[in-house]
């Protein structure tokens, strides 16, 4: 099949999905990108609208992926509101959040930035630069917006793929329209901070069905401003937590921190005056019945104490602020799930998801290895996200095209069999922090080997390389902090 008679279905309208729909476009392929939401952007479209709430607790991607069914009387939403959340969840863009790997390393080759554009943007500039380019490279044109993909499957060599579009009516009403299609390929390029990480700790979940408006993952965060004077715990200790308190440091009375050693959290140093970082929490001391129904004046605390592991407690908390991360899920792949409680240790040749904390059995994190007509763009981080995808949706097209053949299984296999062995399993399997350039030189170089002269893939720019550079010297300064500035713990029970 020449690649003019290809059909692919391209899952997400974020950045990956629209690179990889403007570069499998640019080879002449049939694409059709599939858009839950009613615009382009992924993460970076802000929507004043908090999330539909996740289940508490939810540790594995079985239990994230349990969604409403009805609308509870106790969210005060409109059917028809109700409807739009849960079609489209608004995703985790709070009001100030801005880039945090500078815009000249996230420019992609299909569009520049306007000139002038700083370092550091607003999140509007980032969606902008994502519709711009999706507009500017007929991707726009070609997304079935507001059309979420609810199932895969396969029927001999077709992908049947079923989707559900949400009507907007010009009164309060939605209908729901569904639709089936097949394809040749898949490319899923639907982002993976979509289905919220609930850790179960003692007492939680009683905390949040009794005050659940106290109660929030970071994924539903929106401003700074509601928590004025409050005090409040950040849980987890990542990007979210410190970037969520360094937003709240001017409003908040005093933030805590608790964090766990993670392998990924950043230095206490990055946080505001009135941060401090604290241990572990290991539950939360849940009032008998009967006190749970007393309302919460807006001043009132949390009526709880909080043990942490230190042996030191917590008190007089107004807020509770969840930055515990998410699951990588595929809702519209659940035949790929294994069942609940596999370790990803057990994870079979076919598996995709067990534990939700990393993607199983993809050659390069772009290619399912027992079937490459299903394709990944947008799976590793620690990097700049907009380029390095933008790289994988380059090779992506040229592989559907024809152009460039994988390996066969048993040598993608092999390989990846290598990269478990030194990676070992578990989030920092994706992760390429300090390996981005040497992912890419591999990646392009490989398919540059089978590319005619006049196809062949640059990789990184001399300035891209020049910027990252400095980045990491930033970074490094960043980290070097760490340690200099330790308060004083001040628990306030
Ligand atoms: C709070 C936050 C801040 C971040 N900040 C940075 C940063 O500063 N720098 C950086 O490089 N990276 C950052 N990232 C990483 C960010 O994820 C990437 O920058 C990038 O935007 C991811 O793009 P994506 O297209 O892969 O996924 P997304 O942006 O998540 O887009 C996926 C799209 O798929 C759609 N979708 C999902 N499921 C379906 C379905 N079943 N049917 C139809 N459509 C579907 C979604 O609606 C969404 O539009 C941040 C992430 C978060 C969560
Ligand atoms: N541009 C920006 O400024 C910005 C802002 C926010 C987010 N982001 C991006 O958004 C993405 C997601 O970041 P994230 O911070 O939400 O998720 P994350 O990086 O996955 O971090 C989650 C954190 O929660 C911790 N955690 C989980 N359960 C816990 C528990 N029970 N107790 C204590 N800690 C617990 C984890 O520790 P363990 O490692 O021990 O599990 C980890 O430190 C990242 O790509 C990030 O760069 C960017």
């Amino acid at each position: 099949m020449n690649s003019r008679s290809k059909r692919v279905a391209v899952i997400g309208a974020g950045i990956s999905g629209i690179v990889a729909a403007a570069h499998l476009k640019e080879e002449g392929v049939g694409v059709t990108v599939f858009e839950r939401s009613s615009a382009a952007g992924g993460i970076w479209l802000y929507d004043e609208r908090p999330p539909l709430e996740p289940t508490y607790p939810s540790i594995i991607p079985w239990e994230a992926e349990r969604k409403h069914t009805s609308c509870d009387p106790a969210l005060n939403l409109t059917e028809a509101e109700f409807r739009r959340l849960s079609h489209a969840p608004p995703g985790p863009c709070y009001i100030g959040l801005k880039n945090n790997v500078p815009t000249r390393l996230l420019e992609t080759t299909l569009n520049p930035f306007p000139p002038k554009t700083p370092d550091f943007v607003s999140h509007s500039v980032l969606k902008e630069y994502i519709q711009d380019t999706a507009m500017k490279m007929g991707v726009h044109e070609i997304t079935r917006y507001d059309t979420e993909v609810k199932n895969l499957s396969k029927n001999g060599h077709d992908w049947v793929l079923e989707a559900v579009t949400l009507n907007h009516q010009s009164t309060d009403g939605v209908t729901l329209t569904s639709s089936v299609s097949k394809f040749d390929a898949i490319v899923v390029a639907s982002g993976h901070y979509h289905s919220p990480r609930i850790p179960d700790i003692p007492g939680l979940a009683a905390l949040k069905q009794y005050w659940p408006t106290r109660i929030q993952h970071s994924k539903g965060y929106r401003r700074p401003d509601t928590f004025k004077d409050k005090n409040i715990l950040l849980i987890g200790a990542s990007v979210s937590s410190t970037d969520i308190a360094r937003e709240l440091g001017p409003f908040a009375r005093t933030i805590y921190q608790s964090h766990r050693n993670g392998q990924f959290d950043l230095p206490a140093s990055l946080l505001p005056e009135n941060a401090i970082r604290v241990s572990e929490v290991v539950s939360f001391d849940v009032p008998p019945s009967k006190s749970s129904n007393i309302a919460l004046g807006p001043t009132d605390p949390i009526p709880t104490t909080i043990s942490l592991k230190s042996g030191q407690t917590l008190c007089s908390i107004h807020a509770i602020v969840l930055c515990t991360g998410y699951h990588t899920a595929l809702p519209f792949l659940l035949t790929h799930y294994s069942p609940a409680n596999t370790p990803p240790t057990d994870a079979c040749p076919t598996t995709l998801i067990t534990n939700g904390m990393q993607l199983h059995n993809l050659h390069k994190d772009i290619f399912y290895i027992p079937d490459s007509s299903l394709l990944f763009i947008g799976v590793p981080y620690f990097t700049a996200t907009f380029t390095l995808f933008e790289f994988q949706a380059m090779v992506a097209a040229k592989v559907v095209a024809g152009k460039v053949k994988l390996p066969r299984e048993d040598q993608m296999r092999s390989e990846y069999e290598e990269r478990v062995r030194v990676k070992g399993h578990g989030k920092a399997f994706h992760s390429l922090r300090g390996v981005e350039e040497e992912y890419v030189d591999e990646l392009i170089g490989w398919a540059n080997e089978q590319l005619e002269a006049g196809e062949r893939l640059e990789g990184h720019t001399p300035a891209w390389k020049e910027g990252k550079k400095e980045q990491m010297e930033r970074l490094k300064a960043l980290f070097a902090g760490d340690g200099v500035e330790q308060k004083e713990l001040e628990l306030i029970c």
